[in-house]
């Protein structure tokens, strides 16, 4: 009998803490393009941060959170180490299951200023994204060849051809205005993981981070079979 009442203690003090999965990849959202997924006039000129040696962006996408930290959270020790996202700015892993309160007061210092942009909410839904929602990719993807590490195919076409299929068709080309899914599976595992983890940024796409990685990792096998040029 006490074990059962300790382990409904267990739950409800486990219960406290789930159910804020839609929060940590609304976060992830939020990373990629916020001003696409909460209501504000999106910034036209450059981040007054981006530095001058890069030349090749400008404009409202100096303003993601990604295009500096990089879509493997790693920034200058990651993919973004060199290409025309090269800025020598670092990641954000070294607050991976960090002080959600360091990050909030980063997220509103004078070179973020994202209070300017970012009602509360979103900001603490940004900081528990940094904390609770990033992986270390390389676990998963061979920085050399850019291919998967793990990850069955088979399993992963079963749930591409029921989920994402719908959306983006058998072969990854439906939606014509974007690079088919499997051509940037190849260029940008990293990105794609992001957001089947996460979703799109002012999309219906859904968040598969409820469904764990290793699910995530199948989706990626199979994508990176996809035709890819
Ligand atoms: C224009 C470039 C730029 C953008 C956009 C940007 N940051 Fe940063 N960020 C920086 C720089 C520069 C630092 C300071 C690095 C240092 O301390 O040397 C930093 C530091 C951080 C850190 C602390 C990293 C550490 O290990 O000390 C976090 C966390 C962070 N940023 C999160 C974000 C989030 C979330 C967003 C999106 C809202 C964002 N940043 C957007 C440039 C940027
Ligand atoms: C409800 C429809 C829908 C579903 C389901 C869906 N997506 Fe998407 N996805 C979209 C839309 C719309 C975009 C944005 C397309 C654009 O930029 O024009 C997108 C964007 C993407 C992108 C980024 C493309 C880019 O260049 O920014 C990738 C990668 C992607 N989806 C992969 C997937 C995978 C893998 C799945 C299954 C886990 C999936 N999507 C499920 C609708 C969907």
């Amino acid at each position: 009998m006490r074990a059962l009442f300790f382990l409904v203690f267990l739950n409800l003090v486990g219960n406290c803490f789930a159910g804020n999965t839609s929060d940590i990849s609304r976060g992830g959202l939020l990373y990629d393009r916020w001003y696409e997924v909460v209501d504000v006039k999106k910034p036209d000129f450059t981040h007054p941060g981006w530095p001058a040696s890069n030349t090749n962006k400008h404009g409202s996408t100096t303003h993601r959170c990604k295009s500096c930290h990089g879509w493997d959270y790693k920034g200058r020790d990651g993919a973004y180490r060199s290409g025309s996202y090269k800025t020598g700015i670092p990641g954000i892993q070294a607050f991976s299951g960090g002080d959600k309160r360091k990050v909030l007061d980063i997220l509103t210092n004078e070179l973020h200023g994202m209070d300017r942009y970012l009602p509360a909410k979103d900001l603490d839904d940004l900081a528990l994204f940094i904390v609770d929602g990033q992986f270390d990719f390389s676990k998963f993807i061979d920085v050399e060849t850019n291919l998967v590490i793990s990850g069955d195919s088979r399993a992963g076409s079963e749930y591409y051809d029921t989920v994402c299929a719908k959306c983006h068709g058998v072969d990854g080309d439906l939606i014509k205005d974007m690079t088919p899914v499997g051509i940037i599976a190849h260029k940008n595992p990293w990105e794609v993981m992001h957001k089947i983890i996460n979703g799109q940024p002012g999309e219906k796409m859904p968040s598969m981070r409820a469904f764990g990685m290793t699910v995530v990792m199948d989706i990626m096998a199979y994508v990176q079979t996809l035709k890819n040029n």
